[in-house]
Protein backbone atom coordinates (compact mmCIF):
# COMPACT_ATOMS: atom_id res chain seq x y z
CA UNK A 1 0.00 0.00 0.00
CA UNK A 2 0.99 3.20 -0.58
CA UNK A 3 0.26 5.46 2.75
CA UNK A 4 0.50 9.66 1.84
CA UNK A 5 1.42 11.73 5.12
CA UNK A 6 1.00 15.48 4.68
CA UNK A 7 3.41 17.77 7.11
CA UNK A 8 1.44 20.20 8.03
CA UNK A 9 2.98 22.05 10.66
CA UNK A 10 5.42 25.32 9.97
CA UNK A 11 4.31 28.34 10.74
CA UNK A 12 5.69 29.86 7.75
CA UNK A 13 7.45 32.94 9.50
CA UNK A 14 8.85 34.02 6.07
CA UNK A 15 5.05 35.02 4.55
CA UNK A 16 4.26 37.71 7.46
CA UNK A 17 2.09 39.67 7.49
CA UNK A 18 -0.30 37.02 6.13
CA UNK A 19 1.37 34.06 7.73
CA UNK A 20 0.73 34.43 11.97
CA UNK A 21 0.91 31.51 14.49
CA UNK A 22 -2.60 32.05 14.28
CA UNK A 23 -3.05 31.35 10.17
CA UNK A 24 -0.02 29.26 9.24
CA UNK A 25 0.42 29.91 5.17
CA UNK A 26 -0.32 25.98 3.98
CA UNK A 27 -3.89 26.94 5.01
CA UNK A 28 -3.90 30.38 3.40
CA UNK A 29 -5.25 30.37 -0.71
CA UNK A 30 -2.27 32.40 -1.61
CA UNK A 31 -1.18 30.69 -4.64
CA UNK A 32 -4.90 29.84 -6.09
CA UNK A 33 -8.56 29.15 -5.50
CA UNK A 34 -7.78 26.53 -2.86
CA UNK A 35 -5.19 26.21 -0.01
CA UNK A 36 -2.04 24.81 -0.41
CA UNK A 37 -3.21 21.90 2.06
CA UNK A 38 -6.09 21.33 -0.02
CA UNK A 39 -4.22 21.14 -3.07
CA UNK A 40 -1.65 18.67 -1.64
CA UNK A 41 -4.32 16.49 -0.62
CA UNK A 42 -5.86 16.66 -3.92
CA UNK A 43 -2.46 15.85 -5.72
CA UNK A 44 -1.77 12.15 -5.41
CA UNK A 45 -5.70 11.54 -6.84
CA UNK A 46 -5.06 9.25 -9.89
CA UNK A 47 -1.62 8.24 -9.08
CA UNK A 48 -0.93 5.29 -11.52
CA UNK A 49 -0.78 1.61 -9.02
CA UNK A 50 0.62 -0.33 -11.28
CA UNK A 51 3.25 -2.14 -8.74
CA UNK A 52 0.91 -1.82 -5.25
CA UNK A 53 -2.60 -2.37 -4.55
CA UNK A 54 -4.05 0.41 -2.85
CA UNK A 55 -3.50 4.69 -2.25
CA UNK A 56 -4.78 4.80 1.19
CA UNK A 57 -6.03 8.21 2.47
CA UNK A 58 -4.06 10.41 3.87
CA UNK A 59 -2.59 11.12 7.45
CA UNK A 60 -2.13 14.57 8.60
CA UNK A 61 0.37 15.49 10.66
CA UNK A 62 -0.14 19.23 12.56
CA UNK A 63 -0.74 21.48 15.08
CA UNK A 64 -3.45 20.38 17.42
CA UNK A 65 -4.45 24.19 17.43
CA UNK A 66 -5.35 23.52 13.69
CA UNK A 67 -7.37 20.78 13.89
CA UNK A 68 -10.75 21.80 12.73
CA UNK A 69 -9.52 23.95 10.11
CA UNK A 70 -7.40 21.29 8.55
CA UNK A 71 -10.41 18.99 8.70
CA UNK A 72 -12.97 21.26 7.35
CA UNK A 73 -10.33 21.93 4.33
CA UNK A 74 -10.33 18.32 3.59
CA UNK A 75 -14.23 18.05 3.77
CA UNK A 76 -14.32 21.25 1.26
CA UNK A 77 -12.34 19.63 -0.97
CA UNK A 78 -13.76 15.88 -0.62
CA UNK A 79 -10.44 14.01 0.42
CA UNK A 80 -11.37 11.68 3.40
CA UNK A 81 -8.90 12.23 5.74
CA UNK A 82 -6.91 8.62 6.91
CA UNK A 83 -6.37 9.98 10.68
CA UNK A 84 -4.96 13.06 11.95
CA UNK A 85 -1.74 13.00 13.63
CA UNK A 86 -1.85 16.00 16.48
CA UNK A 87 1.56 17.52 17.60
CA UNK A 88 1.16 19.38 21.12
CA UNK A 89 4.12 21.38 19.79
CA UNK A 90 6.64 21.31 16.72
CA UNK A 91 9.68 19.51 16.98
CA UNK A 92 10.17 19.60 13.18
CA UNK A 93 9.94 17.00 10.45
CA UNK A 94 11.74 14.04 11.61
CA UNK A 95 9.79 13.77 14.69
CA UNK A 96 6.70 14.32 12.76
CA UNK A 97 7.47 11.98 10.11
CA UNK A 98 8.59 9.25 12.89
CA UNK A 99 4.90 9.70 14.60
CA UNK A 100 3.63 9.10 11.11
CA UNK A 101 5.85 6.24 10.20
CA UNK A 102 4.65 4.52 13.64
CA UNK A 103 0.26 5.58 12.93
CA UNK A 104 0.96 3.93 9.66
CA UNK A 105 2.18 0.75 10.77
CA UNK A 106 -0.10 0.88 13.97
CA UNK A 107 -2.09 -1.40 12.43
CA UNK A 108 0.69 -4.01 11.33
CA UNK A 109 0.90 -2.71 7.66
CA UNK A 110 4.15 -1.52 6.46
CA UNK A 111 3.21 0.71 3.46
CA UNK A 112 5.04 2.84 1.22
CA UNK A 113 5.23 6.25 3.04
CA UNK A 114 5.09 9.40 0.51
CA UNK A 115 5.79 12.44 2.63
CA UNK A 116 4.23 15.62 1.02
CA UNK A 117 4.86 19.32 2.51
CA UNK A 118 1.71 21.19 2.70
CA UNK A 119 3.45 24.28 1.45
CA UNK A 120 4.35 23.25 -1.97
CA UNK A 121 3.05 24.78 -5.26
CA UNK A 122 3.13 21.91 -7.85
CA UNK A 123 1.87 23.15 -11.35
CA UNK A 124 2.21 20.33 -13.58
CA UNK A 125 0.11 17.62 -11.90
CA UNK A 126 0.32 14.42 -13.75
CA UNK A 127 4.34 14.74 -14.32
CA UNK A 128 3.95 14.94 -10.10
CA UNK A 129 2.33 11.94 -10.07
CA UNK A 130 4.57 9.76 -12.38
CA UNK A 131 7.72 10.92 -10.59
CA UNK A 132 5.73 9.35 -7.48
CA UNK A 133 5.37 6.26 -9.41
CA UNK A 134 8.56 5.96 -10.00
CA UNK A 135 9.67 6.20 -6.79
CA UNK A 136 7.11 4.17 -5.54
CA UNK A 137 8.88 1.08 -6.11
CA UNK A 138 12.53 1.99 -5.41
CA UNK A 139 11.07 2.65 -1.97
CA UNK A 140 9.73 -0.63 -1.64
CA UNK A 141 12.44 -2.21 -2.42
CA UNK A 142 14.15 -0.40 0.75
CA UNK A 143 15.63 2.65 -0.43
CA UNK A 144 14.93 6.25 0.59
CA UNK A 145 13.93 8.07 -2.17
CA UNK A 146 13.88 11.84 -2.63
CA UNK A 147 12.85 14.14 -5.39
CA UNK A 148 15.51 16.40 -7.48
CA UNK A 149 14.71 19.75 -9.19
CA UNK A 150 17.12 20.88 -11.23
CA UNK A 151 18.15 24.64 -10.10
CA UNK A 152 18.27 27.67 -11.03
CA UNK A 153 19.53 30.33 -8.44
CA UNK A 154 22.56 29.68 -5.66
CA UNK A 155 19.32 29.41 -3.31
CA UNK A 156 20.24 28.67 0.36
CA UNK A 157 17.20 27.59 1.97
CA UNK A 158 16.61 24.34 0.14
CA UNK A 159 18.87 21.02 0.42
CA UNK A 160 21.48 20.13 -2.48
CA UNK A 161 21.16 16.79 -3.60
CA UNK A 162 24.91 15.64 -5.62
CA UNK A 163 23.59 12.87 -8.37
CA UNK A 164 25.86 9.79 -8.49
CA UNK A 165 25.23 6.37 -10.51
CA UNK A 166 22.22 5.80 -12.44
CA UNK A 167 19.64 3.07 -11.35
CA UNK A 168 17.31 3.17 -14.38
CA UNK A 169 14.36 5.05 -15.78
CA UNK A 170 16.15 8.87 -14.47
CA UNK A 171 16.71 7.62 -10.93
CA UNK A 172 19.78 8.16 -9.49
CA UNK A 173 21.88 7.01 -6.40
CA UNK A 174 22.62 10.23 -4.20
CA UNK A 175 26.15 10.64 -3.64
CA UNK A 176 26.08 13.69 -1.23
CA UNK A 177 23.25 15.61 0.73
CA UNK A 178 24.08 19.12 1.71
CA UNK A 179 20.91 20.95 3.48
CA UNK A 180 20.91 24.51 3.33
CA UNK A 181 24.37 25.22 2.09
CA UNK A 182 25.92 28.91 2.36
CA UNK A 183 25.67 31.49 -0.83
CA UNK A 184 28.98 30.32 -2.06
CA UNK A 185 28.99 26.72 -1.56
CA UNK A 186 25.51 27.19 -3.70
CA UNK A 187 26.98 29.30 -6.22
CA UNK A 188 29.88 26.37 -7.01
CA UNK A 189 27.22 23.27 -7.02
CA UNK A 190 24.99 25.24 -8.96
CA UNK A 191 28.07 26.28 -11.51
CA UNK A 192 29.07 22.23 -11.12
CA UNK A 193 25.91 21.56 -12.92
CA UNK A 194 25.84 18.13 -10.45
CA UNK A 195 23.81 18.60 -7.77
CA UNK A 196 19.63 19.05 -7.93
CA UNK A 197 17.45 20.80 -5.25
CA UNK A 198 15.97 19.00 -3.03
CA UNK A 199 12.03 18.88 -3.31
CA UNK A 200 11.78 17.76 0.11
CA UNK A 201 9.34 15.75 -0.93
CA UNK A 202 10.40 11.63 0.48
CA UNK A 203 9.11 8.26 -0.28
CA UNK A 204 10.36 5.09 2.03
CA UNK A 205 8.88 2.56 3.71
CA UNK A 206 7.13 3.07 7.22
CA UNK A 207 9.65 0.34 8.31
CA UNK A 208 12.97 1.08 6.75
CA UNK A 209 12.50 4.75 8.03
CA UNK A 210 12.39 4.20 11.42
CA UNK A 211 15.17 1.67 11.11
CA UNK A 212 17.21 5.14 9.51
CA UNK A 213 16.32 6.88 13.07
CA UNK A 214 17.48 3.96 14.89
CA UNK A 215 20.91 4.46 12.82
CA UNK A 216 20.71 7.91 12.76
CA UNK A 217 18.72 8.99 16.02
CA UNK A 218 18.26 6.91 18.20
CA UNK A 219 17.03 9.75 21.05
CA UNK A 220 14.43 11.03 18.34
CA UNK A 221 12.86 7.35 17.61
CA UNK A 222 12.91 7.03 21.49
CA UNK A 223 11.08 10.25 22.46
CA UNK A 224 8.63 9.10 19.51
CA UNK A 225 8.21 5.97 20.46
CA UNK A 226 7.47 7.00 24.03
CA UNK A 227 4.98 9.27 23.46
CA UNK A 228 3.51 7.29 20.80
CA UNK A 229 2.78 4.97 23.41
CA UNK A 230 1.08 6.84 25.37
CA UNK A 231 -0.96 8.53 22.43
CA UNK A 232 -4.54 9.01 23.15
CA UNK A 233 -6.77 8.56 20.34
CA UNK A 234 -10.70 9.88 20.14
CA UNK A 235 -12.13 9.53 16.49
CA UNK A 236 -10.07 10.59 14.16
CA UNK A 237 -7.55 12.51 16.43
CA UNK A 238 -4.42 10.90 17.37
CA UNK A 239 -2.38 12.53 20.25
CA UNK A 240 0.45 11.63 20.98
CA UNK A 241 1.81 12.06 24.70
CA UNK A 242 2.52 15.67 25.80
CA UNK A 243 5.26 15.54 28.03
CA UNK A 244 7.24 12.55 26.24
CA UNK A 245 6.72 14.45 22.75
CA UNK A 246 7.82 17.83 24.71
CA UNK A 247 11.15 16.38 25.51
CA UNK A 248 11.79 14.84 21.64
CA UNK A 249 14.86 16.81 20.16
CA UNK A 250 13.47 18.88 17.46
CA UNK A 251 15.38 18.33 14.13
CA UNK A 252 14.75 18.21 10.35
CA UNK A 253 14.26 14.93 8.21
CA UNK A 254 17.23 16.69 6.37
CA UNK A 255 19.70 16.97 8.83
CA UNK A 256 18.84 13.94 10.97
CA UNK A 257 19.03 11.28 7.99
CA UNK A 258 19.94 12.78 4.69
CA UNK A 259 22.85 14.54 5.62
CA UNK A 260 24.26 11.85 7.76
CA UNK A 261 23.21 8.96 5.24
CA UNK A 262 25.36 10.23 2.13
CA UNK A 263 27.95 11.42 4.29
CA UNK A 264 31.51 12.06 2.81
CA UNK A 265 32.84 8.08 2.05
CA UNK A 266 29.90 6.55 3.51
CA UNK A 267 28.19 6.37 -0.13
CA UNK A 268 26.05 3.52 0.82
CA UNK A 269 23.64 3.38 -2.15
CA UNK A 270 20.53 3.33 0.04
CA UNK A 271 19.32 6.96 -0.84
CA UNK A 272 17.56 7.73 -4.45
CA UNK A 273 16.72 10.32 -6.50
CA UNK A 274 14.26 10.83 -9.01
CA UNK A 275 14.09 13.82 -11.37
CA UNK A 276 10.65 15.82 -10.50
CA UNK A 277 10.24 18.55 -13.44
CA UNK A 278 6.68 19.30 -12.52
CA UNK A 279 6.93 23.53 -12.10
CA UNK A 280 7.16 22.54 -8.15
CA UNK A 281 7.59 25.58 -6.20
CA UNK A 282 8.07 26.19 -2.43
CA UNK A 283 6.15 29.00 -1.40
CA UNK A 284 8.46 29.64 1.60
CA UNK A 285 8.75 33.14 0.50
CA UNK A 286 6.83 35.90 -1.13
CA UNK A 287 9.03 35.68 -3.79
CA UNK A 288 8.26 32.03 -4.91
CA UNK A 289 4.26 33.85 -5.26
CA UNK A 290 5.97 36.65 -7.83
CA UNK A 291 7.71 33.46 -9.68
CA UNK A 292 5.12 31.42 -9.96
CA UNK A 293 2.37 34.00 -10.61
CA UNK A 294 0.52 35.45 -13.68
CA UNK A 295 2.55 38.15 -14.51
CA UNK A 296 1.61 41.51 -16.79
CA UNK A 297 3.35 42.59 -19.02
CA UNK A 298 5.82 44.75 -17.00
CA UNK A 299 6.57 41.81 -14.91
CA UNK A 300 3.93 42.37 -12.27
CA UNK A 301 1.58 39.99 -10.17
CA UNK A 302 -1.05 42.09 -8.12
CA UNK A 303 -3.95 40.27 -6.51
CA UNK A 304 -6.23 42.99 -5.07
CA UNK A 305 -6.88 46.65 -5.04
CA UNK A 306 -3.52 47.94 -6.70
CA UNK A 307 -3.01 51.17 -8.90
CA UNK A 308 0.75 50.55 -10.50
CA UNK A 309 2.81 53.91 -12.27
CA UNK A 310 5.77 52.71 -13.67
CA UNK A 311 6.24 49.79 -11.09
CA UNK A 312 8.06 46.63 -12.74
CA UNK A 313 8.65 43.04 -11.62
CA UNK A 314 6.78 43.58 -8.61
CA UNK A 315 4.54 41.45 -5.84
CA UNK A 316 1.57 43.43 -4.62
CA UNK A 317 -0.66 41.96 -2.75
CA UNK A 318 -3.65 43.56 -0.82
CA UNK A 319 -6.30 42.88 1.43
CA UNK A 320 -8.97 45.08 1.39
CA UNK A 321 -7.06 49.20 1.02
CA UNK A 322 -6.39 50.23 -2.33
CA UNK A 323 -2.36 50.04 -2.72
CA UNK A 324 -0.69 52.59 -5.80
CA UNK A 325 3.38 52.14 -6.21
CA UNK A 326 4.81 54.62 -8.19
CA UNK A 327 8.42 54.07 -9.57
CA UNK A 328 9.34 50.95 -8.29
CA UNK A 329 11.23 47.79 -9.22
CA UNK A 330 11.51 44.59 -7.73
CA UNK A 331 9.25 45.04 -4.77
CA UNK A 332 6.79 42.96 -2.00
CA UNK A 333 4.02 44.20 -0.70
CA UNK A 334 2.05 43.11 1.43
CA UNK A 335 -1.11 44.81 2.76
CA UNK A 336 -3.39 43.52 5.78
CA UNK A 337 -5.72 44.93 8.26
CA UNK A 338 -2.52 45.51 10.85
CA UNK A 339 0.49 45.15 9.37
CA UNK A 340 2.17 45.92 5.70
CA UNK A 341 5.59 45.09 4.60
CA UNK A 342 7.41 46.78 2.05
CA UNK A 343 10.51 44.94 1.12
CA UNK A 344 12.84 44.33 -1.86
CA UNK A 345 12.21 41.43 -3.27
CA UNK A 346 15.47 40.45 -3.60
CA UNK A 347 15.88 40.09 0.58
CA UNK A 348 13.04 38.97 0.66
CA UNK A 349 14.19 35.49 2.76
CA UNK A 350 14.84 38.55 5.59
CA UNK A 351 11.53 38.82 6.20
CA UNK A 352 12.24 36.09 8.77
CA UNK A 353 14.29 38.51 11.47
CA UNK A 354 11.39 40.96 11.43
CA UNK A 355 9.05 38.16 13.19
CA UNK A 356 12.29 36.92 15.11
CA UNK A 357 12.50 40.69 16.29
CA UNK A 358 8.65 41.36 16.51
CA UNK A 359 8.88 37.85 18.86
CA UNK A 360 12.12 39.64 21.03
CA UNK A 361 9.69 42.53 21.25
CA UNK A 362 6.65 40.56 23.10
N1 LIG B 1 3.75 18.33 11.20
C1 LIG B 1 4.80 19.12 11.17
N2 LIG B 1 5.47 19.37 12.32
N3 LIG B 1 5.18 19.65 10.00
C2 LIG B 1 6.25 20.46 10.00
C3 LIG B 1 7.00 20.75 11.15
C4 LIG B 1 6.57 20.16 12.39
O1 LIG B 1 7.15 20.36 13.46
N4 LIG B 1 8.02 21.58 10.80
C5 LIG B 1 7.89 21.80 9.48
N5 LIG B 1 6.82 21.13 8.98
C6 LIG B 1 6.33 21.10 7.61
C7 LIG B 1 6.22 22.49 7.02
O2 LIG B 1 4.91 22.97 7.15
C8 LIG B 1 6.55 22.24 5.59
O3 LIG B 1 5.37 21.84 4.90
C9 LIG B 1 7.51 21.05 5.61
O4 LIG B 1 7.29 20.41 6.85
C10 LIG B 1 8.99 21.39 5.42
O5 LIG B 1 9.39 22.25 6.45
P1 LIG B 1 10.09 23.64 6.14
O6 LIG B 1 10.41 24.27 7.44
O7 LIG B 1 9.29 24.42 5.15
O8 LIG B 1 11.45 23.14 5.47
P2 LIG B 1 12.37 23.95 4.47
O9 LIG B 1 11.56 24.50 3.35
O10 LIG B 1 13.19 24.91 5.25
O11 LIG B 1 13.36 22.81 3.90
C11 LIG B 1 12.88 21.58 3.39
O12 LIG B 1 12.20 21.73 2.17
C12 LIG B 1 13.01 22.23 1.07
C13 LIG B 1 12.16 22.28 -0.18
O13 LIG B 1 10.96 22.90 0.05
C14 LIG B 1 14.10 20.68 3.23
O14 LIG B 1 13.66 19.37 2.97
C15 LIG B 1 15.02 21.17 2.11
O15 LIG B 1 16.07 20.24 1.88
C16 LIG B 1 14.21 21.31 0.83
O16 LIG B 1 15.05 21.80 -0.23
MG1 LIG C 1 9.52 24.91 3.07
Amino acid sequence: NVQPLILCGGSGTRMWPLSREQYPKQLLNLAGELSMLQATALRLQGLPLSTVDRLNSPILIGNEEYRFLMAEQLRQVGVAHGGMLLEPCGRNTAPALTLGALLARAGGDDPVLVIMPADHVIQDEAAFRAAVALAVPLADAGKLVTFGICPTAPETGYGYIRVGQALGEGASLVEQFVEKPDQATAQGYLDSGRYLWNGGIFVIKASVWLAKMAQCRPDILAACEAAFAGRQQDMDFVRPDKAAFAACPSESIDYAVMEPLTAAGRNSGEVAVVPLDARWSDVGAWSALWEIGDKDAAGNVFKGDVLAVDTENSLVLTSGRLVATVGLQDVVVVETPDAILVADRKQIQKVKEVVGQLKAAG
